[in-house]
């Protein structure tokens, strides 16, 4: 009963497959001058239908930390949901590349909205040498909440950020899920709706290790290589990540796996509710949050279940969690069994 995190499965076969494929075959050019690179980066063109720069890494804080860097001066103001992983959750590697400070903002289900921004934006001193100057907004879809930003939603977002002069970044360590959880195309999720850079993560959604940063305006990422770089994520054996990207999208693989883990999640949280069990955020996505007691999120671990609790109760909708009981993430990927989840829901 393996629930702690998407990223605690293996990798799918075909990803595992591709790399070992991508390694058995002759020498290629190192650090991404190799014709699966090139494969991946135009993959990434077609699945967003239109020209993209893309550039891959392996770990998603970087993805999420090289962007907001490359969107923001030192002196810049970036606003973001105080519970959103870049904000709680990088040690300060968004900080550490960009120098800029990161304003914590709030929002029910971790979700900022156009309204919390331009509060935010219309209490900063524009153009005050004293104070940081308003600069980029991030999102996370999913968010740490599993809650799904709609297009539309986004898009309000958007709309906020071209008129004040923002950049948008969006975090999508489980885009995928979010793509599927909405049925929206991956360009309706993006660029239509004003986003800027997606930090785009195939790790937790079967792959080894592979995240893209995508800009969907190309210009804007003119010297971002040197930025990955001297970041120090420049892979020279990035057939690593390309292999893994190419065979992610290769037959909507990416799209089934996410596909596979929703479905769980919404059995899952389908199932404790029919127990009377109340969960603190709607299933969304791959990701349920069920308000346990204390006494039973310990019964459940030593039965072997491994989840983890999610605190930000304050996050949670009315009623507010019961004092000795705590909000508790459960997360379905595409490793996990309907026989997994009737077995926690059968414990709980
Ligand atoms: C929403 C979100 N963004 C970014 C990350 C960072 O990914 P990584 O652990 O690969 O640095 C995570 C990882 O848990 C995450 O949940």
């Amino acid at each position: 009963m393996f629930f702690a995190s998407d990223n605690w499965a293996g990798a799918a076969p075909e990803i595992v497959t591709a790399v070992v494929r991508a390694f058995s075959e002759p020498p290629v050019p190192s650090y991404g001058r190799d014709p699966s690179t090139a494969r991946a980066e135009a993959l990434l063109s077609h699945v967003f239908e239109r020209e993209v720069a893309a550039f891959l890494l392996t770990s998603g804080t970087a993805a999420n930390a090289l962007s907001v860097a490359h969107l923001t001066p030192p002196w810049g103001a970036v606003y973001g949901h105080a519970f959103a992983h870049t904000l709680s959750s990088e040690c300060g590697a968004p900080e550490f590349y960009s120098g800029a400070k990161l304003v914590p903002l709030g929002g029910p289900g971790a979700k900022i909205t156009p309204g919390g921004i331009a509060v935010a934006v219309a209490s900063a001193r524009r153009g005050d040498p004293h104070s940081v100057q308003p600069a980029t907004v991030t999102i996370t879809n999913l968010t740490e909440c599993g809650t799904l930003y709609t297009p539309a939603e986004v898009a309000a977002i958007g709309a906020l950020c071209r008129a004040e002069g923002l950049a948008l970044h969006m975090d999508g360590a489980r885009f995928a899920n979010a793509i599927v959880a909405s049925g929206a195309t991956p360009a309706e999720m993006t660029w239509k709706a004003g986003v800027d850079v997606l930090s785009l993560g195939a790790t937790k959604n079967g792959a080894m290790a592979a995240e893209a940063v995508v800009f969907f305006d190309p210009a804007r990422a003119a010297d971002f290589l040197y930025r990955r770089m001297r970041g120090g994520h420049l892979l020279s054996k990035m057939r690593l990540v390309s292999a893994q990207f190419e065979a992610w999208f290769d037959d909507g693989l990416w799209l089934k796996l996410a596909g596979h883990a929703n479905a769980m999640a919404a059995r899952l949280s389908g199932r404790l509710a029919a127990k009377g069990v109340r969960l603190a955020w709607p299933t969304q996505g791959n990701e349920v949050f069920p308000i346990l007691s204390v006494e039973a999120a310990a019964r459940l671990r030593a039965g072997g279940a491994a989840f983890h609790d999610w605190g930000a109760p304050d996050l949670a909708p009315e009623p507010p969690v019961p004092s000795g009981h705590s909000v508790a993430r459960l997360v379905c990927s595409y490793a996990t069994t309907a026989e997994e989840v009737d077995a926690f829901v059968k414990a709980a």
